[in-house]
């Protein structure tokens, strides 16, 4: 089994689906930490990471009566992600590195608007996964026994219980069906190779769990096990980009095969043009906790793959989330990788350039930004410019060159999201006329641009 461990990497486990169904607090009571009642309004708004051993995996899934599962990966990486439709970007990033994914559905909902778009999402990138069906303890005089596999509680259930989760339970098999899928109780799955599996959970008893996790290294190890075995060639995805106080400006990379090390010459692809630095400091969270948390982050001199790391070094302030990672071998290599990252640029700094009227946007994280701007484009709200960190100064004269213009007062705005604003800044927009829209919660922002717009109007 430890020679598997070295054989094989974690499997990275992607979980997507609609707002609100669960997917956070799954990992929560996995983690028995409590991330979900920290986030801005309940939301998550950024990708996610946490690396969960073997041995916490093993002891996780003891109450499965008939077990017989060896464990022979070194643990389950799980990117958690946001189901808010406006985050759509950050759903196909995290999915695209994964290995299997979990679709998470709220029995009391059925499928819902993101759950199709999840559906697709591992559809198109032909990604296995398999469907919690979460909030079972919410259904009427459900009896909870903590942690306990699915059939050992099922079965202590009344018989108006039992049958009233099996009404629902089909429903959502019928919701599949008309979206083309089959798909049945994992535990009665006919064909695994056919029919999509549902695993009954709930992320408050932990219910259900144990079969979760179960089920995901069974496929992981089966089905999968020739694109989980190790490999030495780097792939590396960036994923966020934090600033992070005593670290400056960071990165938080997945990292999917081969090895980095402290001092290693990194290339990543940046809004202006290819960035080369060497890594400073190779971080990570604790063993089941969570990256995107700030908390005490382990240092490391090398780490190999699957995990998620969080990496600082200089330079990094425009790196563009999304962007592949490269290591440079040598000084001659630079060049070469410099130009082959670049091409993976985005388009979202090119499509706001030039644009004469629209307001001024700035997010903490490229991610967020993306977000934010795919949320205003559909809201049909122009961008004239954007900007990443701290509102100074110089971004609110950015929108004051609406007013310049001629452009509609409204257009002299900064929409600012999960950002500060620095005194001067905000002095300064009081006394030009720009309005500051600054709130953590991205459809928030939309609202009070609405209310303001209105309030111009009276
Ligand atoms: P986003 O990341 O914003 O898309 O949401 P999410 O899918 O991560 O859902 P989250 O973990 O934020 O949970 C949403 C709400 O549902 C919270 O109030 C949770 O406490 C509640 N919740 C989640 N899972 C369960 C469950 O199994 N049972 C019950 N009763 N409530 C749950
Ligand atoms: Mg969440
Ligand atoms: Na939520």
């Amino acid at each position: 089994i430890e020679e598997a461990k070295i054989r094989y990497k974690a499997p990275i486990v992607c979980i997507l689906g609609h707002v609100d169904t669960g997917k956070t607090k799954l990992l929560d009571k996995i983690r028995r930490t409590n991330v979900q009642a920290s986030e801005a309004g309940g939301i998550t708004q950024q990708i996610g990471a946490t690396m969960f051993p073997a041995d916490a995996i093993e002891t996780l899934t003891q109450k499965l009566p008939n077990l017989s599962l060896s464990i022979d990966v070194p643990g389950l990486l799980i990117i958690d992600t946001p189901g808010h439709e406006s985050f759509s970007n950050l759903r196909s990033r995290g999915s695209s590195l994964c290995n299997i994914g979990i679709l998470v559905v709220d029995i009391m909902h059925g499928l819902e608007n993101q759950t199709i778009e999840s559906l697709s999402i591992f559809k198109t990138k032909n990604i296995p996964f398999i469907v919690a069906l979460n909030k079972i303890d919410r259904l009427y005089e459900w009896s909870p026994s903590k942690d306990e596999a699915f059939l050992t509680t099922f079965n202590k259930q009344s018989g108006h219980v039992q049958s009233e989760f099996m009404r629902r339970a089909k429903e959502t098999i019928l919701e599949f069906n008309h979206k083309g899928y089959n798909a049945a109780l994992y535990y009665e799955n006919p064909d695994p190779e056919e029919y999509i599996s549902l695993v009954p959970t709930s992320a408050i008893t932990g219910e259900g769990i144990p079969d979760m996790l179960g089920l995901i290294l069974n496929i992981a190890q089966t089905k999968l096990r020739s694109s989980i075995i190790y490999q030495p060639k780097l792939e590396a995805t960036v994923m966020e980009v934090k600033t992070i106080e005593g670290l400056g400006t960071t990165i938080d990379v997945i990292l999917m095969n081969g090895v980095i090390k402290e001092d290693d010459n990194i290339i990543v692809s940046g809004f202006n043009g290819p960035i080369s630095t060497r890594v400073r400091a190779l971080l990570t969270p604790m063993p089941l906790r969570e990256m995107r948390v700030k908390g005490e982050y382990l240092h490391h001199k090398a780490l190999r793959a699957s995990m998620g790391v969080k990496i600082s070094a200089q330079g990094l302030d425009h790196t563009m989330a999304g962007s592949p990672l490269f290591i440079a071998k040598n000084e001659e290599e630079i060049p070469r990788l410099q130009e082959e990252v670049q091409k993976e640029i985005t388009e979202i700094f090119k499509s706001i350039n030039n644009k004469d009227k629209g307001v001024h946007v700035q997010a903490s994280t490229v991610g967020s930004l993306e977000a934010l701007l795919e949320f205003l484009k559909q809201s049909k709200i122009p961008v004239s410019s954007i900007n990443i960190g701290p509102v100074f100064k110089k971004d609110i004269m950015k929108a004051q060159t609406q007013i310049e213009k001629g452009n509609e007062k409204q257009y002299a705005t900064v929409m600012a999201f999960d950002v500060k604003i620095t005194p001067e800044a905000q002095e300064y927009a009081d006394s030009c006329g720009v309005k500051i829209i600054s709130d953590n919660i991205i459809f928030h922002l939309f609202d009070r641009f609405t209310k303001y717009v209105e309030d111009i109007r009276k």
